[in-house]
């Protein structure tokens, strides 16, 4: 099994370029069954990306992935399609629940595995087929699958979610991108990936307008040519190599390829904490501060702080003076870097949903254990301020969602390596 090692102290230095976003990557590769043809630009090179892509082989569509210009062709020709997704690809990649919508509104059914649980929490899917019901589908669970079915085609209705679910919200607009009429959706989610998806089903025919928390769906005219999109940047990349700045980079750093428009709250909270950062218009220059300031936050849905940047963020609240708090509003169990971290040395309690953090405390490296992608690379983040050695153990979580982060810090100075 591979690690990787990190040698830490080391002076962050140098120029860093955002990939893809996997998050958005993932929901378009879903919709890309409702058309003929499309062209993914700037998608990330991850693991999750190849597994989403081996579903859709699964399903009967030919795929092309040309590495070297991290592009995806996807063609959709064939008359007869396999509507089902099995056990061993979604139980991986929870994304792969995605294709439900779209299988069901364009072949009338679909079996796709349950996801099951996975380290950060239970994960239920309840939420996605309350959209689905809500738009004449009939669905019964038998052994581990979803059966779905909508013989006569979905017809348009208002779904309202009693909370807020990235997934069930990209869902029901797969769902009613061929439903019958107009579809409302309710207190939905409006992360960025949500308005990719958007524009892409745009492109692909639909009428949609977003108002604050509010979708309607109508008059969907399918466009059959080929369909060219380029995926937006990684948000979470960004704010994970911005958090990797604020620790180690005493003189500006250049993060570029991105939009900083959409990471407003992630860096209203750097600020706060002493961090120095210039915006530009796809780049922002980011630096330390020898004086971080403590910090209350809490975890929410967009434009809130995300709950895929908690565990890194907590790591630079060990540097921080005085009591740091994080409240995970979000999922209920992901506080597993916790006892990782403090293996390091940091001084973290959990009361209920809350991580309290007390700084600045000298990190030492230590053996470690990643146990979900996010939580991983925030181990990477403290080894890379942590004095000596850390090595970091069951690293294939990283590899499904971040594209050459070795080489991104080995290029900044960074001494890390892969055994
Ligand atoms: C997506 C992101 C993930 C991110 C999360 C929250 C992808 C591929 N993944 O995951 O990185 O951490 O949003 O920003 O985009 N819930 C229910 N019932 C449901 C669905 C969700 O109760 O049917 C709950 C979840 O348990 C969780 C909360 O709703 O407590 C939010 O989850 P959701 O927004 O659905 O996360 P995902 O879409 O799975």
């Amino acid at each position: 099994m591979q690690k990787l090692i990190i040698k830490g102290e080391r002076e962050l230095s140098g120029r860093i370029s955002i990939s893809g976003s996997k998050n958005s990557t993932l929901p378009i590769l879903a919709a890309s069954i409702l058309t003929k043809e499309v062209c993914l630009k700037n998608i990330p090179l991850v693991k999750d990306i190849f597994t989403m892509v081996e579903l859709l082989n699964f399903i009967g569509l030919k795929t092309r992935v040309i590495k070297k210009k991290n592009i995806i062709e996807i063609i959709n020709d064939q008359k007869k399609i396999n509507t089902l997704a099995p056990y061993r690809l979604v139980k991986t990649m929870r994304a792969g629940v995605l294709v439900l919508g779209s299988l069901l509104t364009k072949y009338g059914t679909a079996k796709v595995s349950l996801p099951g649980g996975c380290a950060i929490g239970t994960r239920p899917v309840d939420l996605h087929l309350l959209a689905l019901k809500k738009l004449g589908a009939k669905i019964k669970i038998k052994d581990g699958y979803i059966f779905a079915e909508a013989k006569r085609g979905l017809k348009g209705a208002t779904i309202k979610f009693p909370t807020i679910s990235v997934g069930a919200t990209e869902n029901a607009l797969l769902a009613a991108f061929n439903a019958k009429g107009k579809t409302i959706i309710k207190n939905c989610a409006v992360e960025p990936e949500i308005k990719d998806l958007i524009s892409f089903l745009k492109k692909l025919g639909a009428n949609i307008i977003l108002k604050g928390r509010k979708i309607i769906i109508s008059k969907t005219k399918i466009k059959n040519f080929k369909i060219i999109h380029r995926v937006m940047s990684d948000r979470i990349e960004l704010g994970t190599y911005m958090i990797a700045c604020a620790l180690m980079a005493k003189k500006n750093v250049i993060i570029d390829k991105i939009d900083p428009r959409i990471i407003k709250s992630e860096i209203d909270i750097l600020k706060r904490i002493g961090i120095k950062i210039t915006k530009k218009k796809t780049s922002i220059a980011i630096r330390s501060n020898n004086k971080l300031k403590k910090i209350s936050v809490t975890t929410k849905p967009y434009p809130g702080f995300p709950t895929d940047l908690q565990a890194q963020l907590m790591v630079l609240l060990t540097q921080a003076k005085g009591i740091s708090k994080i409240k995970e509003n979000i999922f209920e169990n992901r506080f597993m870097h916790i006892p990782e971290l403090k293996r390091m040395g940091a001084q973290i309690e959990i009361k209920n949903k809350t991580a309290v953090i007390k700084g600045p405390t000298k990190l030492t490296g230590a053996e470690v254990m990643a146990t979900d992608l996010r939580a991983s690379v925030s181990l990477v983040l403290a080894g890379l301020v942590a004095e000596n050695r850390t090595i970091i153990n069951r690293i294939y979580h990283l590899d499904r969602g971040y594209e050459s982060l070795e080489n991104k810090l080995k290029k900044c100075k960074a001494e890390i390596k892969r055994i």
